[in-house]
């Protein structure tokens, strides 16, 4: 049984590794009408990690926050050239160029290095921009450390994905500390986590010029002009779009409009963000963030619990071979989720099906969350419809009433009540794990949080205020859970 179990396993892993790859393939292979695509979407969608000031970044203007920078003010020209509507997309740096590659965005402009093993899997405009690398450190270490060769026992920062991390691994004799988020790196330098963070010279400056307690220092690292420079990337095989987007790019070097216009407006916004760094000044922030957190939670709750009665009732089914598959199946699901990271699934199924359909980031966050739910609130109510005596069952069938009547009117009624508990228990887990959308640019607390933490350059303070807010989420929410279950135990 176990043994044809695991063929069983292996049968889905497998078709599951040959499915994907296939989508990719097809993407690559379409004829190149990609300019004219995008002008009959009319609408370009450019992802970015929006915290590499002055390349791009979080601001709050007239009240409300948004991406700013000088990649954002390329992208607009850019898609004004083309005659779209420009659509901002943020996510983690590391993800981006998995998300290029599977259709949730049309470009990355987010301070990318053209560099060859880049190249090898996405297009690349030319460069638009050169730039050098720094290493920033705390002001108080500034007689210890000259360079790269300065932090030989040290931990050297740097954000996950980016060229900078790997030079700090392959050019330095430091630990090589890796954050998908600038900000946190920024923060763990501050809090001596790691003695300093390397990155591009004017992001070291934009954090330099906005925290007084840091400077930059030249990094003397060995990189090549690709590694130095930014370009727009989009997908392998776009060559229309490409070259219709050099004419931009080409006319924007011309006129230096970078160095004349566009960092000196993102400077502006760098000033402004840290003119009212108080937490009450970010409320609105936090309350989107609360009101996603619910929505996540209250939509995943409801579909898990659907998604965990049908897997419960599938994995009792018995009798004729077709329950049996059918048992197996429920089985299965249940096994793989729980022995894959919510992470994992929440990444699956925002890039992986987006290959086959283009899934907005908060539908497959509720997606992916109420799969996992479901797979462990189907494991509570079948343990609830054990526990309930099979006297209930047997006096009900001698009442005549068949097995759908006696599941639905007598059995699931007293294991719903027995397993209320855990029910209320995974209500207040989902309210926690539903952060791990931030990771496909859902705007929950977490991701709030980050975009505080990365306007106002403040690190810890941001962290008090979520964990206050998910206290105050958890701890009402278990309040109102515990008084309909003293209710239901009354009844
Ligand atoms: N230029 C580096 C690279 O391409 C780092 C870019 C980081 N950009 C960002 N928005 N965090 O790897």
């Amino acid at each position: 049984m176990k043994k044809r179990f695991g063929w069983f396993l292996a049968i889905i892993v497998a078709l599951i590794m040959t499915v994907v790859p296939l989508g990719q393939t097809q993407h690559a292979q379409a004829a190149d009408n990609s300019l004219e695509q995008i002008q009959k979407k009319g609408v370009l969608v450019m992802g970015t990690s929006p915290d590499y000031p002055p390349y791009e970044f979080q601001a709050t203007v007239n009240g409300k926050s948004k991406i700013v920078g000088m990649d954002v003010q390329i992208g607009k020209q850019v898609a004004k050239d083309l005659g779209v509507k420009l659509k901002i997309k943020s996510m983690s740096f590391d993800s981006l160029l998995v998300a290029l590659q599977t259709g949730k965005i049309d470009m990355i402009i987010s301070g990318m290095n053209p560099t060859p093993s880049r190249r090898k899997n996405v297009d690349f405009t030319h460069v638009y921009y050169q730039g050098g690398y720094d290493i920033v450190i705390n002001k108080t270490d500034k007689a210890k450390y000259k360079n790269k060769n300065s932090f030989k026992n040290g931990t050297l920062g740097a954000q996950t994905g980016t060229t900078q991390y790997n030079a700090v691994k392959n050019q330095t004799t430091a630990k090589a500390k890796g954050m998908t988020s600038q900000s946190d790196l920024i923060l763990a330098l501050q809090s001596h986590k790691v003695d300093g963070v390397a990155m591009e010279k004017p992001s070291a400056e934009a954090y330099v010029a906005n925290n007084k307690s840091l400077v930059a220092i030249p990094s003397d690292f060995n990189m090549s002009s690709s590694a130095t420079s930014s370009a727009i990337a989009f997908r392998k095989g776009s060559t229309s779009l490409v070259n219709k987007v050099n004419k931009t790019v080409d006319r924007i070097k011309k006129r230096n409009l970078v160095k004349k216009q566009y960092l000196p407006a993102a400077g502006k916004y760098l000033k402004t963000n840290t003119v009212n760094t108080s937490m009450g000044h970010y409320w609105k922030a936090f309350a989107t963030g609360i009101e996603y957190t619910l929505i996540i939670t209250v939509c995943s709750v409801f579909f898990g619990f659907i998604i965990g009665i049908l897997l419960a009732l599938a994995r009792m089914a018995k009798g004729n071979p077709l329950k049996t598959a059918i048992r197996w199946l429920a089985t299965a699901y249940v096994e793989f989720i729980r022995g894959t990271p919510m992470m994992v699934q929440v990444m699956f199924v925002y890039f992986g099906l987006g290959l086959f359909v283009n899934l907005p980031a908060l539908t497959s966050g509720i997606i992916a969350i109420s799969l996992n739910s479901g797979a462990y609130v189907a494991e509570y109510i079948r343990g609830g419809i054990n526990s309930v005596d099979v006297g209930q069952t047997e006096a009900a069938r001698s009442l005549g009433m068949s097995n759908g009547e006696t599941m639905r009117y007598v059995v699931l009624p007293q294991a719903l009540k027995n397993i209320w508990p855990s029910l209320g228990n995974e209500f207040i887990t989902l309210i926690k794990d539903s952060s791990i959308v931030s990771i496909i640019g859902v705007t929950e607390l977490i991701y709030q949080s980050n975009i505080v933490r990365s306007d106002t350059y403040r690190g810890v303070a941001p962290i008090v205020v979520i964990m206050v807010l998910y206290f105050i989420l958890t701890f009402t929410a278990s309040r109102i859970l515990n008084y309909f279950e003293r209710r239901m135990q009354h009844d």
